[in-house]
């Protein structure tokens, strides 16, 4: 069984770490679209547009389940994948049904892309999962960059970290929802920079919860003996720096996507 995955860049790494953890012997297929990055200041039907050329290349090269490991992919193409293809598309979405569960404040703030907060679909999961909450939006476009450059720790992480979340905190936010695969890869970061009490919430988990539900039954996914493979449409030479800060102790092989 081959598991596609999609990001704007290595953010959707995040979810392939899961999704491995969950499903040791599946083989998996990622395409990290770094030369378009961000999709997050993109308009919803180029994102749509680009993210159905790149599905359509997983399926090509014998994807049978998709994961769009992008909340901003995932806002603005998953109802139309989900109409073209037939097979199973599993995507993401900011965790505010959780988040809003666990308040004690009443106040929740989703870090997230413009392209993610933007969209009607947020607006829907506010309506329905966050009655009488108060949900703060704070776009981050700072942690994409740190993240693809591979900067995850030191003074210019902290600082990116701090301007953020101090808006939210203000506010009295007690959750904040990593509400973009890249952030993640801050999370050691964002935990040293918020007081106690306060709680993060990423959907990576639940995303390989959800993948490994749709392979319940199918023989050899526990076993140690991963296949995972890693293309790029940016710079081979950066995804090949990365790897070993992103996915320490995962071995993949990595090449240039063709388009
Ligand atoms: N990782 C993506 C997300 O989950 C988008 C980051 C970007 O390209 O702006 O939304």
């Amino acid at each position: 069984m081959k598991i596609g995955i999609l990001d704007s860049g290595v953010g959707g790494l995040s979810v392939l770490k899961e999704i491995h953890k969950c499903l040791r012997g599946a083989e998996l297929h990622y395409v990290a679209d770094s030369s378009w990055c961000p999709y997050g200041n993109k308009p919803g039907n180029i994102i749509c547009e680009r993210v159905t050329s790149i599905a359509d290349y997983l399926l090509e090269q014998g994807a049978e389940i998709l994961v769009i490991a992008c909340n901003s992919a995932t806002i603005h193409a998953v109802g139309s994948l989900r109409a073209t293809y037939p097979l199973p598309v599993v995507g993401m979405e900011p965790a505010v049904k959780p988040a809003s569960e666990i308040t004690r404040s009443g106040v929740v703030g989703v870090l997230a892309t413009e392209a993610s907060i933007a969209g009607e679909k947020f607006h829907q999961l506010v309506n329905t999962h966050a009655k009488g909450v108060r949900v703060i939006t704070q776009p981050c476009p700072r942690f994409v960059e740190l993240v693809e450059a591979g900067n995850l720790d030191g003074p210019e992480a902290e600082d990116a970290i701090d301007e953020a979340i101090a808006p939210l905190l203000a506010s009295n936010a007690d959750v904040l929802v990593l509400g973009c695969t890249h952030y993640p890869f801050l999370r050691p970061v964002i935990e040293r920079r918020i007081p106690d009490g306060v709680n993060l919430i990423d959907t990576g988990p639940a995303v390989a919860k959800r993948v490994a539900s749709l392979l319940s039954g199918t023989p050899d996914l526990s076993k140690d003996s991963p296949e995972i493979h890693i293309e790029t449409t940016g710079s081979l030479e950066q995804l090949n720096l990365l790897l070993p800060k992103l996915l320490p102790g995962m071995e993949a092989t990595t090449s240039e996507a063709g388009f």
